[in-house]
């Protein structure tokens, strides 16, 4: 990275009151921390972990690394749920609310420290009294209620692997997360509130479970109180469970590297990745970003839009901000439900001090109109956060000015479900701001940009961004794959052996601030949500009208990409219209309302290589502009692309 002496003048710099007071209140303060932590890592991370973290027991050594296993915190005893909850009982954290939820119907629930923690303790025996050990995998399937964290942190308190399942996800792609995992328990709900109708999770689950014989038990949360199939001997209500347990349940000291959670994503392949991720690494991180990037402090109400079921949740709803000893604002729905002010009314209903969204909410504001924020009292806001994507430039002066009010710093968060916590941010009370960059790398962090060769570039090239050492928080390994963590992440070029590839493109300019400019793989991001380019191909070709599919991402004005899928049928399908509609059912039911394609282009063949691979770079070129260029001699059928560059009937 470039000389941070260099800074160039600052677009925006923190405001003097907002860096009096910051935990990082300098650049100087934070240079500090960074050359601190780049000479002496172990020491850094040592110190961080002492600070932040209750541990049972000390660690042997800091760090161990088998490239490209690492081990963090090696020997010691710590407890995630512990540190959310208990840790936090005998202060005045106690009665300090920690979740203020909010159903979608306008229903409210407030719990403080003390409540969450009876809540966990009582579900945390109800594992128990089934049975569960550290052996056992859970799958969480459920809304954004409070009894998605409640089981996400009594697993944790039992030491037992959990793996939440975005509640927008179908029953097929829930099934083979159960099976993947080899899950013998799946926490659900009857369904959950979106946009006015009921999400019924319950009968997604059981579509799921006619497949999945490792799960013996299922609970389910009552919710919406609709009619659901109640399965004698397998299906149990929550409600009643909880009425057979007591509420006494110590945290069990857990191993540091004790797997904590998996949680799948996307990759180059049709299959889903489970990520792993350890407690003590990610414990540490989390919580000392919540501090260095979101400046938590004591009196904060902190509000992260996202889902659970996505990383975001999990480190910045979940373990990061209760860890910290926050006040964590949850909401059940959709934005504009019932109307496109309701978050507005959130933030002005409980003073939410700091907000984190994503640049697609952003962006499908400013299409609704000033007149939904300018209608309520913003001034609670002192800290605006970013993720998931790119901000456009346009996008982030909108927040800034209209949301922001010019007071608050923003902070664009760059980082992946991999990487388990934030490695790429501005500190908010140090960091001068530049719209559309996520700034300087945090402490410990050590990012470079590379060539194919993993020749590492100067200020201003574009080229891959990758990690040069190892950090608390990044996972572990691919669940039941080793040699694809491997390949994936450690190996991608025979030249990049050894550096963590994001599978990003990204630039560094002259003043050290990192630019990410997207994906390199075949994952497209819509509205933050990776979704692989392949997992959609192998959907739509299990539709029996499907001959070929291809699918690539195109610009998007909100989500920032759109699925478009390029389709050739099998003889006699030619109601365009209809089979577009089934398809864009289809991928609904194979994977989830969130990936179904913007666009369904019918063509008569793809464009292949003489090796027939399906040149999807070709098809990126026609989606973003319209018309092909560069080099297309491996074309199988150059009138292929004359065929394609017309757009289709759709
Ligand atoms: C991919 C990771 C990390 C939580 C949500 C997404 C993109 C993420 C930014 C940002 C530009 C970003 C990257 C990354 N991304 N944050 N601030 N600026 N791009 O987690 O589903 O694992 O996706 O999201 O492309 O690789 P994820």
């Amino acid at each position: 990275m470039g000389s941070l002496e260099q800074v160039a003048p600052a677009l925006y710099p923190p405001p003097k009151d907002f860096a009096s007071k910051a935990h990082v209140g300098s650049l100087e303060a934070y240079r500090a921390l960074y050359e601190r932590a780049r000479n002496h890592p172990e020491e850094f991370w040592a110190e961080v972990a002492e600070r932040e973290i209750h541990w049972f027991e000390k660690w042997r050594q800091v760090f161990y690394w088998d490239p490209p296993f690492a081990q963090w915190f090696v020997g010691a005893k710590t407890n995630a749920s512990y540190n959310c909850l208990d840790r936090h009982l005998d202060s005045a954290r106690r009665n300090k609310a920690a979740i203020l939820w909010e159903g979608e119907p306008g229903d409210q629930r407030i719990l403080t420290y003390g409540e969450l923690h009876r809540l966990v303790c009582r579900f945390a025996n109800v594992l128990k009294a089934r049975g569960l050990t550290r052996q056992d995998r859970v799958v969480i399937y459920m809304g954004m209620v409070p009894e998605l964290p409640v089981a996400m942190l009594a697993c944790a308190r039992l030491g037992i692997v959990h793996s939440v399942v975005f509640a927008g996800f179908s029953a097929e792609a829930l099934k083979g997360r159960i099976q993947d995992l080899g899950a013998t328990l799946v926490v659900t709900a009857d369904g959950g509130w979106r946009r006015g109708r009921e999400v019924r999770l319950k009968d997604a689950a059981d579509e799921a479970l006619a497949e999945c014989p490792s799960v013996r038990e299922v609970i389910v949360l009552r919710r919406t109180g609709s009619e659901v199939n109640i399965k004698p001997g397998r299906d149990f209500w929550w409600h009643e469970l909880d009425k057979e347990v007591g509420e006494h349940c110590p945290a069990e000291p857990v191993d540091a590297e004790n797997p904590l959670f998996v949680l799948y994503t996307s990759g180059t392949t049709g299959r889903p990745k489970g990520i792993l991720h350890t407690t003590g690494g990610y414990l540490v991180q989390t919580t000392a970003t919540m501090k260095w990037v979101f400046d938590l402090r004591e009196e904060d109400t902190y509000w992260c839009t996202a889902d659970i079921g996505w990383v975001t949740g999990h480190s910045y709803i979940v373990y990061g901000p209760l860890s910290a000893g926050a006040t964590v604002v949850m909401y059940e729905g959709a934005p504009d439900y019932p109307q496109w002010d309701r978050w507005w009314r959130i933030v002005e209903k409980y003073r939410v001090s700091i907000f984190y969204t994503s640049p697609t909410a952003i962006r499908a504001m400013i299409r609704q109109g000033d007149q939904w924020p300018l209608g309520h009292d913003l001034s609670s806001l002192r800290l605006l956060g970013s993720v998931g994507e790119p901000i456009n430039p346009a996008a982030w002066e909108w927040y800034y000015r209209v949301i922001g009010k010019q007071r608050c710093p923003i902070v664009d968060t760059w980082w992946q479900t991999e990487t388990g916590a934030i490695l790429i941010a501005p500190m908010p009370g140090a960091t001068p701001l530049k719209p559309g960059s996520a700034t300087l790398p945090l402490p410990g962090i050590e990012p470079a940009i590379v060539d194919m060769e993993g020749r590492e570039l100067g200020p201003g090239q574009e080229g891959f961004l990758v990690i040069k050492r190892p950090w608390p928080a990044m996972l572990r390994t691919l669940w039941g794959d080793p040699e694809r963590y491997e390949l994936q992440y450690w190996r991608r070029f025979p030249s990049t052996a050894g550096l963590y590839f994001t599978g990003d493109a990204a630039r560094v300019d002259a003043d050290g601030y990192y630019t990410i400019l997207g994906r390199v793989d075949d994952v497209i991001n819509v509205s933050g949500h990776r979704i692989s380019t392949m997992e959609l191909e192998s959907a739509l070709v299990r539709h029996p009208a499907v001959a070929e599919a291809a699918v690539v991402g195109r610009p998007d004005e909100i989500t920032g990409q759109a699925v478009c899928a390029f389709v050739t049928l099998k003889q006699g399908h030619t109601n365009y219209a209809q089979v577009a509609e089934e398809l864009r059912a289809w991928v609904a039911h194979e994977i989830g309302g969130f990936a179904r394609p913007a666009e369904i282009r019918f063509v008569e063949s793809l464009p292949k290589t003489r090796s027939g691979k399906i040149m999807r770079r070709l098809l990126r070129e026609i989606v973003t502009r319209g018309e092909v260029s560069g080099d297309v001699s491996t074309l199988e059928d150059i009138a292929v692309i004359r065929r394609l560059s017309v757009p289709d009937e759709d």
